[in-house]
């Protein structure tokens, strides 16, 4: 047995997918064998969440069916509004969104059953119930009151009405859309890889979305999109921008919203991400997150041939439209339950327990001592 080590797993393929297509060679990204930009120009999340789902992007009468489903299930328990409005106000809405889950998966009827019908049900069930949890926390820890889900208004609509009271212009809601489009599915990356490995023990579906937003938090992955706002504060105006990146460099920082496993010349998704923040930025009328994002990206560039990635642009659109910061890996959760399910539903239907080797390095073989005699 070979005992070459590639840590991180660097570039080993370990299973196949039907779900999407990272081409890092042609910078695109396709789900389901269509182009998330085509995707994003011509559809709202519900059809690619549908998509993504089923393996087909909806007619008129399945987006219909998908629809009602999704908005009849938003309802949360009782038990689970009542457990969200005495979380602690500082827990982290990572953490609130990975306890709500687990809750979910306690009430869920179906929490045993793996089969594809009982899973795609379950599916539905986060999906809904997920961004309604969190605008409930987003309320709540406000001391503000908890606004119902509306049946009327669409995904994107209904979490905007639940955060603010209110459903911006259709523009930002648009790009609200776009940014879930693009966040939706990534192949094997750090989350979906843990939502498969939990999966690979035939676990269950809560279980292993519960284990995928512990891996999401992370500021090396989803949480990056947070630290991307947090370094754009610190910078505080355009004119700082250029001494700021260049003394991050200096200093060897590892620059958030930047560089990418995969892609090594350009994350497919930031160019129509990029253009979103721009149509964000043109109707708040505020440029200044704009500046500081090109001179650190041109910067970034010149100095270290590192591209942003998606996490980049999200951060201040999402800023813009108004969202706490500690929100925005939360939004990327709400998005990526689609893209993690197909990937269980994927593993349960081929599964093989997910189970590497390691090389050990530690003592040697040793003799235990009687504790009098150590
Ligand atoms: C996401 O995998 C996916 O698909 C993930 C994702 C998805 O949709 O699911 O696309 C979402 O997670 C995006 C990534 C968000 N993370 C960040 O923005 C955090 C900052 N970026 C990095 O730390 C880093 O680029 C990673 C973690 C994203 C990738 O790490 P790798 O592939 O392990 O590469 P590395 O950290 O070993 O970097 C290689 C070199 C190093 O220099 P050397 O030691 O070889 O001289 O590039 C440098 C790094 O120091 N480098 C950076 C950098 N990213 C890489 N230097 C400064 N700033 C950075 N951001």
């Amino acid at each position: 047995m070979s005992d070459e080590i590639k840590k991180g797993l660097l570039g080993i393929v370990v299973d196949e997918t039907e779900v999407s297509k990272v081409m890092p060679e042609i910078n695109s990204l396709t789900y389901r064998g269509y182009a998330a930009q085509d995707l994003c120009a011509k559809c709202k999340f519900e059809e690619v969440a549908y998509l993504i789902l089923n393996g087909e992007l909806p007619t008129k009468k399945q987006l219909k069916k998908f629809e009602k489903e999704e908005r009849k299930d938003r309802k949360l328990s009782k038990t689970l509004l009542d457990d969200i409005k005495k979380f602690p106000k500082k827990a982290h809405p990572m953490d609130v969104a990975r306890t709500a889950v687990s809750i979910m998966g306690l009430e869920d009827k179906e929490t045993k059953d793996n089969s594809p019908k009982a899973n795609m049900r379950k599916v539905m069930r986060i999906f809904a119930k997920m961004p309604v949890a969190l605008a409930a926390f987003y309320r709540a820890r406000k001391g503000k009151k908890i606004i119902s889900p509306q049946k009327n208004l669409s995904f994107s609509e209904n979490f905007f009405h639940m955060c603010f009271g209110k459903v911006p212009n259709k523009e930002i809601v648009k790009a609200f859309d776009v940014s879930l489009i693009l966040y939706a599915e990534h192949s094997f990356n750090v989350s979906t890889f843990t939502a498969r490995t939990i999966t690979s023990s035939l676990s269950d579906i809560h279980g292993a979305i519960t284990g995928a937003i512990a891996s999401l938090k992370g500021p090396l992955h989803g949480g990056a999109n947070e630290e991307v706002m947090h370094m754009m504060n610190k910078i505080k105006k355009p004119e700082n921008a250029l001494k700021w990146i260049n003394k991050a460099l200096d200093n060897k920082d590892v620059v958030m919203g930047f560089g990418h496993r995969v892609y090594k010349s350009g994350d497919s998704r930031v160019p129509t991400m990029r253009e979103y923040f721009g149509k964000v930025a043109k109707i708040k009328k505020d440029k200044k997150f704009e500046k500081i994002y090109d001179i650190v990206e041109k910067v970034m560039i010149n100095r270290k041939n590192i591209y942003p990635n998606v996490d980049y642009p999200t951060g201040p659109t999402y800023h813009l439209m108004g969202f706490d910061t500690d929100f925005f890996t939360p939004i990327f959760v709400i998005s990526r339950i689609t893209g993690w399910s197909a990937h269980i539903i994927e593993q349960h239907a081929a599964n093989k327990l997910i189970r590497p080797l390691a090389s050990y390095r530690g003592s040697k073989h040793r003799k235990v001592l009687q504790l009098n005699q150590r």
